[in-house]
């Protein structure tokens, strides 16, 4: 129990609240010595210094002067909320994990919306990818499913995330985001890597400037290996459908938001929950063959900036979650949560996109300096709600008391407890794994264009308009011609209409529009398609 002394058993566990809670009725200090006067200091008489004695003073100051943490160097700003995800049953058919397998099986949920640029102040409707970060607390360990709400991403190789991070965060001299350098590097960026240009789209569409965090698609963007009870594997992206479909603001929405309440989307949410309008979203699959070459209607399922038509494979909606709740504090669970896509549980794999594989190193990184050394996994909200025997051991924050002496394996003195054995464990899937080590994409990551128009011409006139219109407002804050004219150039490759309308709203010349040999219609969009995979 909390107030029990964990060196002394005989102690009662349930002698009081648990200080920790803040619900006592007497103000202490830190060690629970009872405060006559928290409203003065201690002085050398009523006109006198201060006195170093004051050690109400120092505590209540020195801890006020450390209440800050690092902000996330990515999707600083965000909004929380617990759930519940229910399981159809349905995805029994392709993975083991048993918070899908199971039907109506009940997990606890903790979801984290975010912006991805702005810092933990800024405003919630701008022009951003937003995160959609989900924690399953399951009864086989914990599962994150940490995505965005976009289903591509700018690069493709985990490598050059610091790259497009720098060139879109605030100029580095003014931090000024709307900074007119501030758009000549995140442009400069993009134009110089053609393989970001179908996130552009998105990011320059409807999509970047949601209604609601209530009515965003969510994610998972990389292809994962899900493996079911008899070991066979598919190749499966991840979905979030939300109930109430998908709504945007227009831009002059976003503007007016902005000023009247910047809080506006983390409103909404606690809003909408305190009201008891639970948002809800379905979670789906797109199954796909786990063929040798890992390509699906001739897309390259480990290349993150492709998507794969829910034409040729449908989304198979395989359970529900609910927000119903709150987080009682901001710090303790939104801040404090640590998500990272390594965090998975038996049935649900990784696959070798090399953006994915970069990430497994950078969140647990990250997490180290940003929640101050190994074990933010004991934080409440980061708890696994598993029994947790790890056998790591001390290290700064540690608020375990491990007993007993033996934290190795194999053991003789502790009967070789806890064990380690494939029964009910996370066991990689024993793909095959062959190549000289080199610097270098599959030839399939060169595409770089098919895609970009291809959800160029799946948006309706009104929505072309709104792309037209940001990329135009987008690179009128352009400095650099030659930036700009780059860009045009891209999207002469993406689509003549859109870059002659771009480039009358900018005052410039239309580029020449692209050989007919440079957009290789895709054999996505001219082939019949094979047969996804189902769950059943
Ligand atoms: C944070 C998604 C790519 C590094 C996040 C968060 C999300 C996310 C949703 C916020 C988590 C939260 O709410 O706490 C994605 C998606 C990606 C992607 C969907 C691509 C498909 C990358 C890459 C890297 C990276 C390539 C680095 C190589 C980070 C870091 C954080 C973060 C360092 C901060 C984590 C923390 O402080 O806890 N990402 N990300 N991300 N991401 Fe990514």
């Amino acid at each position: 129990g909390p107030t029990g002394c964990p060196f002394r058993p005989g102690v009662d566990a349930d002698d009081g609240p648990d200080p920790r809670a803040q619900a006592g009725d007497r103000l202490t200090t830190a060690q629970g010595l009872r405060v006559d006067d928290t409203d003065h200091s201690l002085k050398a008489g009523p006109r006198g210094p201060l006195l170093m004695e004051d050690h109400h003073f120092r505590e209540k100051i020195t801890h006020f002067d450390h209440e800050r943490i690092p902000e996330r160097v990515v999707h600083a700003r965000g909004a929380g909320a617990h759930g519940t995800f229910r399981s159809y049953g349905n995805a029994a058919s392709v993975t083991r994990a048993a918070f899908l397998a199971e039907a109506d099986r009940e997990t606890d949920v903790f979801v984290r919306f975010s912006t991805v640029l702005g810092s933990r102040g800024s405003a919630d409707t701008v022009r951003d990818v937003r995160g959609f970060a989900t924690k399953f607390y399951t009864d086989e360990g914990v599962f994150d499913l940490v995505g965005n709400n976009f289903p591509v991403f700018f690069i493709q190789d985990a490598v050059k995330f610091p790259d497009i991070i720098h060139a879109g965060k605030p100029h580095p001299d003014r931090e000024i985001p709307q900074a007119q350098s501030a758009h000549d590097t995140f442009w400069d960026f993009i134009s110089l890597h053609t393989e970001s240009t179908h996130m552009a789209m998105w990011a320059m569409s409807d999509r970047a400037i949601p209604r609601s965090y209530r009515t965003m698609e969510g994610f998972g963007v990389h292809t994962f290996r899900l493996q079911a009870a008899d070991g066979t594997t598919s190749l499966v992206k991840f979905h979030w459908k939300p109930v109430l479909g998908v709504h945007s603001l227009v831009w002059e929405e976003a503007q007016i938001a902005q000023g009247a309440d910047p809080d506006f989307h983390r409103r909404d949410l606690a809003d909408a929950i305190d009201a008891g309008a639970f948002p809800q979203w379905e979670l789906g699959l797109q199954v796909m063959p786990d063929t040798p070459d890992e390509t699906f209607e001739g897309i390259d399922l480990l290349d993150p900036t492709k998507i794969v038509p829910e034409e040729l494979c449908p989304v198979q909606r395989v359970g529900i979650m609910t927000l119903h709740a709150n987080p009682t504090n901001y710090f303790a669970e939104t801040e404090q949560v640590a998500f990272h896509v390594d965090h998975l549980v038996r049935g649900i794999h990784v696959t070798n996109d090399p953006l994915m594989q970069g990430r497994l190193f950078s969140y647990l990184d990250t997490q180290l300096s940003r929640l101050g050394g190994p074990n933010f996994a004991q934080l409440p909200i980061n708890r696994p709600h598993a029994p947790v025997d790890d056998m790591l051991r001390d290290g700064m924050h540690q608020t375990a008391v491990h007993s007993g002496v033996v934290a190795y394996k194999p053991n003789a003195i502790d009967g070789d407890r806890p064990t380690a054995s494939p029964d009910g464990a996370f066991v990689a899937v024993p793909t095959r794994v062959e190549g000289a080590k080199v610097k270098e994409n599959p030839v399939s990551f060169s595409d770089h264009f098919t895609q970009a128009r291809l959800f160029w011409l799946s948006l309706s006139p009104v929505e072309q308009a709104h792309e037209v219109e940001a990329y135009t407002f987008e690179l009128g804050k352009c400095a650099s011609d030659e930036v700009r004219a780059r860009m045009l150039a891209s999207l002469a490759r993406v689509d003549d209409d859109l870059a002659r309308r771009v480039a009358v709203g900018l005052g410039m010349q239309a580029p020449e529009g692209p050989e007919p040999a440079e957009v290789q219609p895709s054999p996505a969009l001219s082939q019949k398609p094979s047969e996804p995979g189902r769950v059943d």
